[in-house]
């Protein structure tokens, strides 16, 4: 076994009814607290709930679906000039990145985390403490040292790190997803089975985040069908929302794989929402990964009940029927005559964690498949 070490320094509270402690948990960590949010969100019943449990808290509600660096800089403005020292995000994946991308920058000297993203600055130690209050059961960032953006500038889109992105705490609250569309719990929950798999599989796996990715990925794989066929299943709901979180702990150390490289092309020049982009090559990636990990990837798929890696695959291209997501680059709008670009692109550092090694012909040959 190699040397590894373990550690997950968020705090979290999880279960239904969990917010009502928000505010409890706000008052340890500051006095003037700010929501963050994205547009949409705040128009949900959801958030109705939100301002009764914090009457009269300001909100910042400009974050837009995979959240640019000038979003991060506007809320960090926001941040500093109205001097909140905690933040609370609500939301996906997006607010709950910006909101961390900003926390940092809002307490450091950069003036523009862009310099972090494309221009190679440290992050830094300081930030303004941040809550995470995950809305879907998906990218388990309420538990991870990253925040990913998208420069529309440079058409980059990729992840910040740093042990100053954990929240301080998450708290979690399945019922919170009970209002996602079908769509929406289907394409998060593959987020979250991506990143059982590519935590578990990934050249930088451990013990500890093992157990937390094929619990997460038995629970997806159980519990992701219900989610997303009957929407107020309090089982099915909680079983989601842990698992996200337990995938979330399991790839923040080992880091994930191909399937996140591909997904970031996917994302910022065919605009497809991260968890479409990563259910796209996630079959793929299996049938290519699954023969070199020999007894591991037995032990994973005996973990996670299923006979053999067919069976996972068939089970992900299930619910991403369920889900009406693409499976073919023709279904996600994409061009054929994009293939060696797309191949090119997709060399994401995050490639060098894949098990096996991907060369640009593989990647070719894997788009044809998915032509
Ligand atoms: N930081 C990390 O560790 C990490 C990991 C994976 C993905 N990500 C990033 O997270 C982002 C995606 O996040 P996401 O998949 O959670 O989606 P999202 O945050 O973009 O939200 C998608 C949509 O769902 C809506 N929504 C959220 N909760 C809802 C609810 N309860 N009911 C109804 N609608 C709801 C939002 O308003 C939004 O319109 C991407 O930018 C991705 O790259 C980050
Ligand atoms: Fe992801």
């Amino acid at each position: 076994m190699n040397l590894w070490t373990f550690r997950i320094p968020t705090a979290v509270t999880f279960g239904e009814g969990a917010i009502r402690d928000l505010p409890r948990i706000a008052a340890t960590l500051g006095q003037r607290p700010l929501l963050v949010a994205d547009r949409d969100l705040v128009r949900l019943p959801l958030w109705a709930r939100i301002q009764e449990i914090l009457p009269g808290t300001p909100v910042f509600a400009e974050v837009t679906p995979d959240p640019t660096v000038g979003s991060v800089d506007a809320l960090a403005a926001v941040v500093r000039d109205q001097r909140h020292d905690v933040a609370i995000a609500v939301g996906g994946g997006s607010a709950m990145d910006c909101a961390k991308a900003a926390a940092c920058l809002a307490a450091g000297d950069l003036p523009s985390i862009r310099a972090v993203h494309s221009g190679g600055a440290p992050l830094g130690s300081a930030r303004v403490p941040l809550i995470a209050v995950p809305t879907t059961a998906g990218t388990g960032s309420e538990v991870t040292p990253f925040a990913v953006l998208n420069d529309p500038e440079t058409q980059r889109k990729g992840p910040i790190a740093g042990d100053a992105l954990y929240p301080v705490h998450a708290v979690v609250d399945p019922k919170l997803t009970y209002s996602l569309p079908r769509k929406v719990s289907v394409v998060t929950g593959l987020d979250a089975l991506s990143h059982a798999i590519e935590g578990y599989w990934s050249r930088g796996h451990q013990p500890l985040c093992d157990l937390l990715a094929v619990e997460a990925a038995r629970l997806i794989c159980r519990h992701l069908r219900q989610a997303a066929k009957q929407p107020d299943d309090a089982r099915a709901r909680a079983a989601m929302s842990y698992a996200a979180t337990l995938a979330g702990a399991a790839f923040q150390l080992p880091k994930n794989a191909m399937v996140h490289a591909c997904s970031f092309p996917l994302s910022t020049r065919y605009h497809l929402p991260h968890g479409v982009a990563c259910a796209f090559t996630l079959e793929e990636a299996i049938r290519f990964n699954a023969p070199v990990m020999g007894p591991r990837m037995t032990d994973f798929l005996r973990g996670i009940g299923l006979e053999d890696a067919e069976e996972l695959i068939a089970l992900v291209r299930e619910l991403k029927q369920l889900g009406g997501l693409p499976c073919t680059l023709r279904e996600a709008g994409i061009p054929p005559e994009v293939i060696p670009q797309l191949a090119r692109e997709s060399f994401h550092p995050l490639m060098n964690n894949n098990p096996r090694p991907m060369t640009e012909s593989d990647l070719v040959a894997m788009y044809q498949r998915l032509a």
